[in-house]
């Protein structure tokens, strides 16, 4: 949420900080902004809208200074406005701020600082960092000192922010507490930014700033990380994990049609190394942990997962399996965990999901159960992200994503699940080497079956054009398809903003009939469960009332499923049936999945949505 980038160094800033925002727009795009220290003054461009906006006014200006700051903005406190856009100056327009997440106490700290004199020009939060600083650098502190006592005074909150100074050319100071924030290394100047893709085209060396901590970059291309307390703090300088081509589009319309096409080889990846000779499941944070296998064999009987968005839904699938091997198992949304009076006992496991690793609302979660001294083990796609410093975990191996609506994340978070569950369940000697063997096999076709779903692609996208004009869908699923169903409708309404409900089939006669109309289409994966042949059997019963009724019905079967085929009910027959190869029951939430994704594509670019950045919404969700 927000993206922020500094740069100092010999170069013209702009061209760095334009490319850094275009990079991380996908984090935030209400509005955007840059300051550059221009000799002896800060020039300020802001606009409200996508960064190309505020680009182009940017180009005008032709600004030519080496030192500056910039942001992208997803609006919390203040409307969406130029006025609300970073930077924000103080008083003097000699100090710039940028800043992502959210200060708790501004309120109190702005009324103070106005009955000192501060005049502030916006609605935002940030600003009271901006006349902080000045506040503290007029009483003569350095722009590090002033850094680090703004820090200390707000650190009830959660922020990544970074300042420029017209009176200190030379240096840039940023300082983190529970926001992201890196610093980069390159040949021709530093940079500091809440996300590593603002500078990767520049260097692949970069510093994790912590918790608590303050980065300085010099002009001198020196760099110093210090607490806020003024101690130094010895840091690595590591290596990025991913290639410059990972954040590029190639030859895809957007990011999401990349992301959906990237999942075969996404499936391989999450299985690269898992099955040993003994047939186990190999995940490093079980095998190089003694006391967790002890936990699995001694304490485990239950199982609580908890994710917000895609990763929740993926959770769905996950905690259905852990099901199939006697753990009762639930997934609550980690936004709703904060209010909940959930009080969680040793014999549970919490298995906390996320692509980012920083969203909010999981993160706040994962700080309550560590105080509880909860059993966590969590599923997180980003190396390096805050969760996935939280203890105990596996990553989930999806690659970078940049779409804001999250595709391969979903299927490596099954896999990976379906992974965790069985590495358990073996260990407590619930499955045998058969079993794990029977899901290996499995597993490999899926990769195949994946491949094979994705090719027919274009027909998929050509139904979803097909359906851009409909009022609303309604997207039914049961047992493990259930999980699809639900992010089926999510990448609907997501993308193409098409009202999508998304129900188990079994409800269907509790209240949603009631919506079946010529309006209305309804999406129904019938896809079989091995284990539980009702599963289908209950699915057809459904649809056959839905049939009944004259409503239009979308049919995801089995290759090889001739029953489908002659569903008739007075005198309806299905619209359309998509053909998915034959998997095991969990499998079944992401070969479903698969078409449902380019469907929503499909209808979104038929109506000309935009895709990769949809209104209002965030990739990262760093607030609560
Ligand atoms: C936002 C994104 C979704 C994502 C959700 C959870 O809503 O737009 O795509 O599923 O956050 O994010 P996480 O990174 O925790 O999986």
């Amino acid at each position: 949420m927000c993206g922020i980038i500094g740069y100092i160094g010999p170069r013209t800033a702009v061209p760095f900080l334009l490319e850094g925002l275009r990079r991380m727009e996908y984090r935030g795009y209400d509005s955007a902004g840059v300051a550059v220290n221009e000799g002896n003054e800060l020039v300020l461009v802001k606009r409200k809208g996508p960064v190309e906006i505020t680009a182009a006014a940017v180009i005008d200006k032709e600004l030519k200074g080496t030192c500056g700051i910039a942001h992208t903005r997803w609006a919390t406190h203040g409307k969406p406005n130029q006025r609300n856009a970073h930077p924000h100056a103080d008083c003097s327009g000699q100090i710039a701020v940028v800043h992502n997440g959210m200060l708790a106490n501004y309120k109190a700290i702005k009324e103070d600082l106005e009955r000192r004199g501060h005049r502030f020009r916006s609605d935002t939060d940030t600003e009271v960092i901006s006349h902080l600083v000045e506040q503290f650098r007029s009483d003569g502190d350095s722009l590090v000192t002033a850094v680090q006592k703004t820090a200390l005074l707000i650190r009830e909150s959660a922020f990544a922010f970074a300042v420029i100074d017209s009176t200190a050319p030379d240096e840039i100071v940023a300082a983190r507490l529970g926001s992201d924030l890196f610093i980069g290394l390159a040949n021709g100047g530093l940079f500091v930014a809440s996300d590593t893709r603002a500078f990767r085209a520049h260097t692949d060396k970069y510093v994790y700033v912590k918790d608590g901590h303050v980065a300085v970059i010099r002009r001198d291309a020196s760099h110093q990380v210090l607490t806020f307390e003024n101690e130094e703090v010895l840091h690595a300088v590591e290596d990025l994990w991913y290639e410059l081509g990972e954040i590029e589009k190639g030859k895809h319309p957007t990011f999401m049609h990349k992301e959906i096409h990237e999942q075969g080889e996404v499936i391989r990846r999450v299985l690269e190394g898992r099955f040993t000779e003994q047939y186990a499941i190999h995940i490093g944070g079980i095998a190089r942990r003694p006391e967790f296998q002890h936990y699995i064999t001694t304490q485990l009987r239950r199982v609580l997962i908890l994710g917000c968005g895609t990763s929740k839904f993926a959770g769905l699938a996950i905690a259905r399996y852990f099901e199939e091997f006697g753990y009762p198992s639930e997934v609550i949304d980690a936004a709703e965990f904060a209010t909940s009076y959930r009080h969680v006992t040793p014999e549970t496991l919490v298995v906390p999901i996320s692509q980012s690793g920083t969203t909010a609302d999981v993160l706040e979660a994962m700080e309550r159960l560590l105080k509880d001294s909860a059993v966590t083990f969590s599923l997180v796609n980003v190396p390096g992200s805050t969760l996935s410093l939280y203890g105990n975990g596996v990553y989930t191996r999806a690659g970078l994503e940049t779409a804001v609506a999250s595709t391969k994340a979903y299927t490596a978070q099954i896999l990976s699940g379906c992974l965790l569950t069985l590495a358990i369940a073996r260990s407590a000697g619930r499955v045998t080497a058969l079993d794990v063997q029977e899901f290996g096999e499995a597993a490999r076709r899926l990769t195949e079956a994946a491949e094979a779903i994705l090719k027919r692609g274009p027909s998929y996208e050509a139904l979803g054009s097909s359906l851009a004009k409909i009022s609303r869908m309604v997207f039914l699923g049961r047992g493990y398809t259930l999980a699809a169903a639900h992010e089926g409708a999510l990448k609907m309404l997501e993308v193409a903003y098409i009202s999508a409900l998304e129900k188990s089939a079994a409800e269907m006669k509790h209240g949603p009939l009631a919506l079946v109309d010529k309006r209305t289409v309804v999406i129904a994966m019938c896809l079989p469960d091995p284990k539980v042949p009702l599963t289908y059997d209950r699915t057809i019963d459904n649809v056959g009332q839905i049939l009944s009724r004259g409503g239009r019905v979308i049919a995801i079967a089995e290759e090889g499923d001739e029953r489908i085929a002659e569903l008739e009910y007075s005198g309806t027959r299905l619209e359309r049936i998509i053909r998915v190869p034959a998997t095991i029951g969990p499998f079944s939430a992401i070969t479903a999945v698969l078409p449902l994704q380019l469907l929503a594509h499909g209808a979104a670019a038929a109506l000309g949505r935009n895709i990769d950045q949809p209104r209002h919404l965030a990739k990262s969700v760093t607030v609560k």
